[in-house]
């Protein structure tokens, strides 16, 4: 299974000029490293900036090796209308992503998303071929009162309330969703859990979706959570971990590489 490093900006940089000079410094290596070694075969590489830089970060990177993402879509299912705010499906897939991040905890703390929220998003980017990067993950008291694996149950819950009603995304799901498991408590802080604790929890979500979604054995599952440059080596090297999805790091093309390389 080939690793998946994923670059989520949030909301950075702060300007333009900033997110060329970044784009830059990324496709410098990127490009010169697909005439030896094409970058997409050892890793994918896939970058979410901010709504506001989707279509200009997208059309800049066409044709090159690394891939696109929104990092939310709108709950209503209408491609336009009076939601004041948001950005629908359709329109970030006219802007070029091919994927969008649902569920990251900030959208579910800032933004209150709840279980039904998120099937509505799902149905909706799976309505417009837009992938789906999945976020899960425990808060520090639900990490400290051992209740990570619930935690997780009830979030995959999701999956398995869309799939229950709508069989037919079973075909192509492990092509269109990864899950990436995301401790809130480790997010920008440098706290890391342990390389075990990550393995068992990841092998704990492929499980739990192989048990109602019966075609995906093996779905993809990435760490997130304050990878960096020196701690990315131990996560790429046990099995269970197809990748990360970086915040911090991914802001500086040098790190966000470094990263991906270590998955390679
Ligand atoms: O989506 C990315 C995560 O929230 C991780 O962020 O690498 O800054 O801890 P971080």
């Amino acid at each position: 299974m080939q690793a998946w490093v994923i670059g989520n900006w949030k909301q950075n940089p702060a300007t333009n000029h900033d997110v060329n000079a970044l784009l830059n410094d990324l496709l410098a290596v990127t490009d010169a490293q697909a005439d030896t070694t094409p970058v997409t075969s050892r890793f994918q590489l896939m970058v979410a900036p901010s709504c506001i830089h989707l279509a200009a970060v997208s059309a800049r990177l066409k044709g090159s090796t690394i891939q696109c993402a929104a990092q939310d879509i709108s709950q209503h299912s209408a491609s336009t209308g009076a939601y004041t705010g948001d950005c629908s499906a359709q329109q970030v897939a006219d802007a070029g992503a091919t994927w969008t991040i649902l569920g990251h905890s900030e959208r579910r703390q800032y933004h209150k998303e709840s279980h039904d929220t998120l099937i509505k998003k799902l149905t909706h980017a799976f309505a417009k071929n837009l992938g789906v990067v999945f976020c899960i993950g425990e808060t520090q008291t639900q990490y400290d009162d051992q209740q990570t694996l619930n935690v997780i149950n009830d979030q995959l819950s999701v999956l398995k309330d869309l799939l229950t009603q709508q069989p037919e995304l079973l075909l192509s799901l492990s092509e269109r969703l990864i899950v990436a498991y995301e401790p809130v408590w480790a997010i920008g802080t440098g706290k890391v859990p342990t390389v075990e604790e990550v393995s068992k929890t990841h092998q704990y979500i492929k499980q739990t979706i192989a048990s109602f979604a019966k075609t995906v054995d093996n779905m993809t599952v990435l760490y997130g959570g304050s990878v960096n440059a020196s701690n990315a080596d131990s996560f790429a090297a046990d099995a269970m971990i197809d990748g990360a999805l970086v915040g911090g790091a991914s802001l500086k093309a040098e790190s966000f590489l470094a990263i991906a390389n270590a998955f390679s």
